[in-house]
């Protein structure tokens, strides 16, 4: 628990420190690759240069530290992170670099207001924040035994193209056993990029567990008028072959839908998205049949629409599975279940919404409109899940509030 000491200068300091978040992030950064350039190899280049200051590391602390005594925000959260960077092979050594880089780069950006009290109170919580993490990390990687930074050595021995953007890869470990996962998680993949830089990025398994493979779906991140074209996802595209191999880590990730109960289930997603609730839908085909599946997917047309055939070969055995597709390029409805525009939750079919539990997975955009809307609906708040394919959104932990739920402000 932060000291009675601390707390007030926390408080007093979290409203300023997010206000020069940009400029903190930047030097933080800074200062952290000159000292450690070993790190470029682990952090996300990608969100370096897309740098929204929202997403930083930096400002996760400000956010995560004012709500250290908040167990009931901080714990999801917490869980997130910690399946993050156990997929990242981050380790307990690194917690001091970056403590010591963060309090340098509050000092550096505040200049006089960063009193000596204030800098104690900010190492206090951050230490306090960061031993929660290795804790919860310490006990993934024992999880999976592994040692932190392992990664496993697949073989790709299928690629199979989804449709112009998405392809997926269906992947087996050299020498060693399928690794068990939970429908929802994902794994990080590992590449050397041309320039020498080694880059991870996190894909969700778009397949059942199984003892045989992993399969991940990829889709290609294209250059647009104003943003280059994605790093990793383009050299999987180009470079994966049957034959190829490459170095994945374990299994992680806290988006574990429930796969086991007969309770029925809402699945939802757009783009992408459709990854983690395929594998979903493929465990539920393994384990319960009959099991009533709502599974909604929003699409820019049939031809960008992946995982058909999973879902053509789920529908022939699962009678009480209802697919409805939204088509946003169409201008009419094809039949009851292909409509046209984007997904609205008032055209979806009807469930229990005492018993079921909505999961969903898209564009932040999306993602804010179903939530909005399902709320608006009558779906309790407990029963809405989601995973982000980024960092997650940081602005709803507000202290005082007692559960995670402000997605959608
Ligand atoms: C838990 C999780 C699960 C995921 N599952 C999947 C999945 O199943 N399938 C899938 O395809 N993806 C998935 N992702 C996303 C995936 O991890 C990658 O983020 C995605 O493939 C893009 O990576 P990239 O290296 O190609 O793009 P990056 O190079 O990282 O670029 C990311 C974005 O930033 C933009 N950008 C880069 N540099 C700049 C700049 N200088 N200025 C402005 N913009 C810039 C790029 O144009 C691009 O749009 C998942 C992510 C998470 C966190
Ligand atoms: C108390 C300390 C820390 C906090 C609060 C924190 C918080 C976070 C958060 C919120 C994310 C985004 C998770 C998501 O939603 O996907 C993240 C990702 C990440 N963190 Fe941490 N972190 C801490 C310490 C560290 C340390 C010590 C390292 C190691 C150098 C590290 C490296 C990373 C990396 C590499 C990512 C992936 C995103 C990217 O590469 O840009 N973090 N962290």
């Amino acid at each position: 628990m932060l000291s009675t000491t601390s707390r007030p200068y926390i408080d007093a300091s979290v409203p300023i420190l997010r206000m020069h978040g940009l400029a903190i992030t930047k030097v933080f950064y800074k200062a952290l690759f000159e000292e450690h350039p070993e790190l470029h190899h682990v952090f996300n280049a990608g969100n370096q240069a897309n740098g929204s200051q929202q997403q930083s590391l930096a400002s996760a602390v400000f956010a995560y530290a004012a709500n250290i005594d908040n167990q009931a925000a901080l714990a999801p959260v917490i869980s997130r992170i910690a399946h993050k960077h156990a997929s990242l092979g981050i380790t307990a050594e690194h917690y001091p670099i970056v403590g010591r880089h963060l309090l340098a780069s509050i000092k550096e950006v505040l200049g006089d207001s960063a009193t000596a009290p204030l800098i104690d109170a900010w190492a206090e919580a951050y230490g306090l924040l960061a031993q929660i993490l290795i804790e919860e990390e310490a006990k993934l990687y024992k999880a999976s035994c592994i040692k932190p930074g392992d990664l496993l050595n697949m073989q790709v021995v299928a690629v199979e193209k989804q449709n112009t953007e998405v392809a997926s890869f269906v992947l087996v470990p050299i020498n060693a056993e399928v690794p068990h996962f939970k429908p929802g998680q994902y794994i990080s993949v590992a590449v050397r990029l041309p320039n020498g830089l080694r880059q991870l990025r996190q894909y969700s398994l778009s397949d059942a567990p199984n003892s045989e493979y992993l399969r991940i779906s990829v889709k290609r991140e294209v250059a647009r008028a104003k943003t280059p074209a994605g790093m990793v996802s383009n050299w999987l595209h180009e470079n994966l072959t049957v034959g190829s191999v490459i170095a994945v880590s374990k299994p992680f990730g806290e988006f574990t839908p429930d796969t086991e109960s007969n309770d029925p289930i809402v699945l939802l997603s757009a783009g992408v998205g459709i990854t983690p609730m395929i594998s979903v839908l493929n465990r539920i085909a393994q384990v319960s049949l009959q099991r009533h599946v709502i599974f909604a997917h929003a699409a820019r047309n049939a031809n960008l629409h992946p995982h058909r055939s999973d879902m053509e070969k789920a529908l022939a055995g699962m009678p009480n599975l209802k697919n409805i597709t939204f088509y946003e390029d169409d201008s009419a409805d094809t039949d009851a279940t292909t409509l046209a525009g984007r997904m609205q939750v008032n055209k979806l079919p009807l469930w229990d919404m005492n018993k079921a539990k909505v999961y969903m997975c898209g564009p932040l955009p999306f993602m804010q409109t179903q939530w909005h809307d399902l709320l608006a609906s009558g779906v309790p708040i407990k029963h809405l899940h989601r995973e982000v394919f980024g960092p997650d959104m940081l602005d709803h932990l507000e202290r005082g509030d007692e559960t995670k739920v402000k997605l959608c402000e």
